[in-house]
């Protein structure tokens, strides 16, 4: 397999930067996180990303961040509450949240899902649209790019090359981090171990030289898909509706008042007939909502 010149020339320096912040004997330096600095953070964490933070989570959030203490050379998590709250820019506030959110993902994760899209869905859809078909799809809490990629993929095996050209995948994330390694499209080659070997030859090249180990996604790949960031606690102004939402192992984060919301927007977005996948740990038992049942964790509008 050929490596392309930009491959080579790509810089992974930012990668796994946070943790090169936690170095030996930080343990022996990591402040104290009170009950009412923690209340005040994750209340902070709540009104700006709908992510609940309970107790339990306190230790976690002390850990991760930690760093922001010591590099902003700060006493304690008080003076960081204030620091995020006064910054002007919103930085500190991204940074936060960047920190707390739990970005988990894979390539081919839950796979029922994956298969009903490239076996079930997409025949269907294309036997209902007159000439090329306009989908749209979005990744609404797409990490680190594997979920859209992975949906590309399916596209490309089960739809012609050029019945391609008026398909998007847009794919958003409240983390920049995570979405400036999915925009960059580059795993260690561990991460495609669950897709076959055909597929791996089909939609990724292999790096070579410093990049051995590595492996990109391919151009023909990535253009189908479209990241951006997005809050989804924010408002949906939408100016095209979706044909399918993938919203997979987001809402867990959330409580049902918040879920129940996001489940709302998710309906008013989608076209009619529209289908919303949530993860296969999620449920929308306890949600009130308009969509049709059609199988474990798939709804349709
Ligand atoms: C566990 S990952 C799930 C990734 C992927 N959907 C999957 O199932 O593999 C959850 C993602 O939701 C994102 N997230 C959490 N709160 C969010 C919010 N308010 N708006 C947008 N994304 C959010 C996190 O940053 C994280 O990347």
């Amino acid at each position: 397999m050929k490596a392309v010149g930009g491959f080579l020339k790509e810089k992974f320096r930012d990668q796994g930067k946070d943790q090169s912040a936690c170095g030996p004997g930080i343990s022996m330096t990591m402040p104290e996180l009170t009950d009412s600095e923690f209340n005040q953070l994750s209340q902070l964490v709540y009104q700006h990303a709908g992510i609940h933070l309970p107790p339990q989570k306190k230790e976690l959030v002390r850990s991760r961040l930690t760093k922001f203490i010591r590099s902003r050379k700060l006493g304690s998590f008080q003076a960081y509450y204030h620091l995020v709250l006064e910054d002007a820019s919103g930085l500190e506030l991204i940074n936060l949240l960047d920190a707390i959110s739990t970005n988990m993902t894979s390539f081919w994760r839950e796979p029922k899902h994956f298969e009903f899209l490239g076996q079930e869905l997409l025949p269907a859809l294309r036997q209902k649209s007159k000439g090329a078909p306009q989908w749209r799809l979005w990744s609404a809490g797409c990490s680190s790019g594997e979920e859209p990629y992975t949906m590309a993929m399916v596209l490309m095996d089960k739809v012609n090359h050029k019945d391609l050209s008026g398909v998007k995948i847009y794919a958003s994330d409240i983390n920049t981090q995570v979405l400036n390694q999915a925009q960059r499209g580059i795993y260690p080659i561990s991460r495609v171990e669950p897709l076959s070997q055909e597929w791996r030859r089909r939609f990724f090249q292999k790096g070579v030289n410093q990049w051995e180990g590595f492996v990109r996604v391919k151009p023909e790949v990535k253009q189908l898909v479209e990241f951006f960031r997005f809050n989804l606690m924010d408002s949906f102004r939408f100016k095209e509706e979706f044909d399918i939402i993938f919203c997979r192992n987001v809402m867990i984060y959330f409580e049902k008042a918040t879920q129940t919301e996001l489940v709302k927007k998710f309906y008013q977005c989608l076209k009619p007939g529209g289908y919303l996948f949530i993860g296969h740990s999620e449920s929308l038992c306890n949600v009130s909502h308009q969509f049709a049942y059609v199988k474990p964790t798939i709804y349709r509008k």
